[in-house]
């Protein structure tokens, strides 16, 4: 995906039809960032598998997507433009406390829906669940409004750390539990604009 020359690492950068442009020093290159463990083209196919499953699932009912920011944002817009039906958006913003690479299970709604929840058919679109903390809050929360129906769409999942089960209508990929990188996950609000998903070693966990 990337070579490396004396200049620096040229990649394809960030669509396979644009041509390839220099990726800033500190971005791709950083060497916390190690293995990948979702590449571009692996995220492009399954984005399009579950555009067609959530499209055949919610044909009769075209779904409210609640995107979780400012992690699902990318996730959001690639998976929305594989969704064929007339969906609408929203956004909500949570912070959980922690450090940052640890999620401590206090939640906070920082930026709250703008739509009424009632009668719809809700699909929250999450980056990544990890302890499960967060999305069940949320979860919670948002059964509350009396929605006709509320399912999860989660990019990634870590295998092993959730303690009860998350129920996830559709999922991405399993992961294993090493803190990762890209496609809209940051470390310390960086690397969300790397088109791949990569294993980062802050070196201080
Ligand atoms: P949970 O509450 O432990 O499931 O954590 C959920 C949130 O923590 C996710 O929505 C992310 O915003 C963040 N998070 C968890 N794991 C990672 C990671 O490996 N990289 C970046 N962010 C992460
Ligand atoms: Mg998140």
């Amino acid at each position: 995906m990337c070579a490396s020359s004396a200049a620096g690492a040229v990649c394809r950068w960030p669509a396979p039809n644009l041509r390839p442009v220099r990726v800033a020093q500190g971005l791709g290159d950083d060497p916390r960032i190690g293995e990948i463990v979702v590449t571009e083209e692996q995220l492009a196919a399954k984005v399009a598998e579950l555009g067609d499953r959530i499209t055949a699932d919610y044909a009769d009912r075209p779904p409210l997507l609640i995107g979780v920011l400012k992690g699902a944002f990318i996730f959001m817009a690639d998976l929305a433009r594989a969704i064929r039906l007339p969906v609408e958006f929203d956004f909500m913003a949570v912070a959980s406390y922690g450090s940052a690479t640890k999620t401590s299970g206090v939640v906070r709604i920082v930026k709250d829906l703008d739509v009424d929840l009632t009668n719809r058919h809700v699909l929250v679109v999450e980056d990544i669940v990890d302890s499960g903390l967060t999305l069940s809050y949320l979860r919670r929360t948002l059964a509350a409004r009396q929605p006709a129906s509320l399912e999860v769409c989660a990019l990634l999942v870590k295998e092993g750390l959730q303690k009860g089960d998350p129920d996830l209508r559709y999922v991405g990929f399993r992961i294993p539990p090493r803190f990762v990188v890209g496609y809209g996950l940051d470390f310390d609000e960086r690397f969300r604009n790397l088109p791949y998903v990569a294993e980062f070693a802050d070196g201080n966990e």
